[in-house]
């Protein structure tokens, strides 16, 4: 069809003695206008055609007046309708089969020319005069004119004010069409135009050239669109967990911290909560709050020496610390749970570094942060799942306080558009003091929770071995958090798991973290 169009065209532009514009050329061959202009634009493109566009007004039939074209006019109609019914009708049934506005247009013109009667008691009205002449439907014959012919200048601007103003059935719209004219390339028309050059292709030319003919018109190359959309290319999507994790592992980056290593969602309640000094009736360790596993339910103990140091601390205490006083359990320390924080994982370091440090009398101060998943107990909600990430960081180093635990955070949000903090006292087993961080959320207005922090207690640090003058400041938050206030996600199951949607994934914007 679109090759027959063409042609149709090319041969109408070859063939017409008068101008040939697209409008033109719509009403010829019967086919919509747009379509018309889309195979002008094309032949346009390859210079086939030479296209001027152009402007002019246009008499348009108005809702209204279609109507009248479908149904003739309501007089005339009402007056068939009668002659139908045997000359009387109930007019709220003509009203049910018409439509109340059309049967009251009809009868208010119907009753002026005295063509008909109406009797209210009865609700029924009867033809008076039988000789209305139905072909005299002006209305309907001045419509039909209009649209066999909708160049305004072809009537009288009186009746084209009545029709339009008074009567609303029609409209004097501008519209766009363009004047066609042969183009440079319009002998090239109907030839197929190639989109690629072929090594055949150019044998071809060479071997016209030899001849001495002209090789330049043996193809009919297409023109480039450079303002051609390329092909949707259907590739996956960035999670905005996973871009909200690369910002901060940049930003943490930047600050120097090295990545701990966080590939053991498995742990033992001893690296868990144990070295951390949390004690072994503390409410968190119970099964409503963290995942036990069957099998394997226990682990290997590997430092025996540091696992009494740990029992030692906890009973009785040491180093100038009363512990927590109570009988430790080795079987409750070996049990194998999902990490419930990350937490277990500096603990792991920080105990590396003590090991490092026996070995080679010299300490060296660290900056550490992870990001990974961890694992609790929860009624989930819309804003907690079972599973979450927590992004964690350490600062291990001489004589280091709260200045530098607060500033240090202060540094670290700011670099995420996070600027107004405020830190509140808290409690935790593994720090002293301990604060909750709190950031100020412009949309929420009010401070919101993010993270919690610390530094650790000598009880955690000394039994691993670490120097007694060193300190180490901590914090943690959930990834998720300011990954929802980001995108916007009211619900968390949105945002993980089976729930997903993969377009919002695909659609996300680039990480760009501002709560403010
Ligand atoms: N482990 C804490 C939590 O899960 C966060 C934290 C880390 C607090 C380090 C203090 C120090 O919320």
């Amino acid at each position: 069809m679109e090759q027959e169009l063409k042609a149709l065209i090319i041969k109408q532009v070859q063939e017409a003695k008068d101008e040939v514009n697209s409008l033109g050329l719509s009403t010829l061959f019967a086919v919509d206008h747009q379509k018309v202009v889309g195979e002008l634009k094309g032949l346009n493109m390859s210079e086939v055609l030479n296209l001027t566009q152009m402007e002019k007004v246009v008499v348009e039939i108005s809702e209204d007046g279609k109507e009248i074209l479908e149904k003739g006019s309501p007089e005339f109609k009402l007056v068939a309708e009668l002659l139908k019914r045997g000359d009387k009708a109930v007019k709220k049934e003509l009203d049910t089969a018409f439509g109340e506005k059309y049967v009251r247009l009809g009868f208010a013109a119907a009753i002026k020319s005295k063509w008909i009667e109406y009797d209210k008691p009865s609700d029924t009205i009867t033809l008076k005069n039988k000789q209305v002449d139905m072909s005299k439907d002006e209305t309907f014959n001045q419509l039909k004119k209009f649209t066999e012919n909708p160049d305004p200048s072809s009537h009288s601007e009186e009746l084209l004010k009545d029709y339009e103003k008074k009567r609303k059935f029609i409209n004097r719209n501008k519209i766009k069409f363009y004047k066609v004219e042969k183009g440079p390339r319009f002998d090239q028309g109907l030839k197929k135009q190639e989109a690629d050059l072929t090594t055949e292709m150019l044998s071809e030319m060479q071997a016209e050239m030899k001849e001495g003919k002209d090789w330049s018109k043996l193809f009919s190359f297409k023109k480039y669109n450079y303002l051609a959309e390329g092909k949707k290319i259907n590739t996956g999507g960035l999670h905005p967990l996973l871009k909200v994790r690369t910002q901060f592992r940049e930003i943490l980056l930047e600050l120097g911290f090295q990545e701990m290593p966080t590939n053991n969602f498995v742990e033992s309640s001893f690296w868990n909560f144990d070295s951390l000094f949390q004690p072994q009736q503390h409410p968190a360790r119970d099964s409503h709050d963290t995942f036990f596993l069957s099998n394997p339910r226990y682990c290997k103990v590997l430092d025996k020496d540091y696992f009494m140091r740990v029992k030692n601390m906890h009973q009785s205490g040491g180093q100038g610390s009363v512990g927590w006083q109570y009988v430790w359990s080795e079987e409750e320390a070996t049990k194998n749970i999902l990490r419930t924080h990350t937490t277990a994982v500096s603990a792991r370091m920080l105990y590396k570094m003590a090991q490092d440090f026996k070995s080679t009398g010299v300490f060296t101060p660290r900056k550490w942060f992870s990001i990974d998943r961890v694992f609790r107990n929860e009624s989930l909600d819309s804003t907690h799942l079972a599973e979450f990430h927590q992004i964690e960081g350490l600062i291990a180093d001489y004589n280091l306080g709260l200045g530098e635990l607060i500033t240090t955070i202060e540094d670290f949000f700011c670099r995420f558009g996070i600027k107004k903090l405020k830190f509140k006292p808290a409690y935790n087993p593994y720090t002293e003091p301990s604060m909750e961080i709190f950031a100020w959320h412009e949309g929420f207005k009010k401070y919101v929770e993010i993270g919690n922090s610390g530094i650790f207690r000598p009880e955690m640090l000394l039994p691993m071995g670490l120097p007694e003058d060193v300190s180490v400041i901590a914090w943690g938050l959930s990834l998720e958090r300011p990954t929802m206030i980001h995108y916007g996600y009211k619900n968390i199951r949105d945002l993980f798991g089976h729930e997903v949607n993969v377009n919002d994934t695909k659609k996300s914007s680039i990480y760009c973290i501002n709560i403010n």
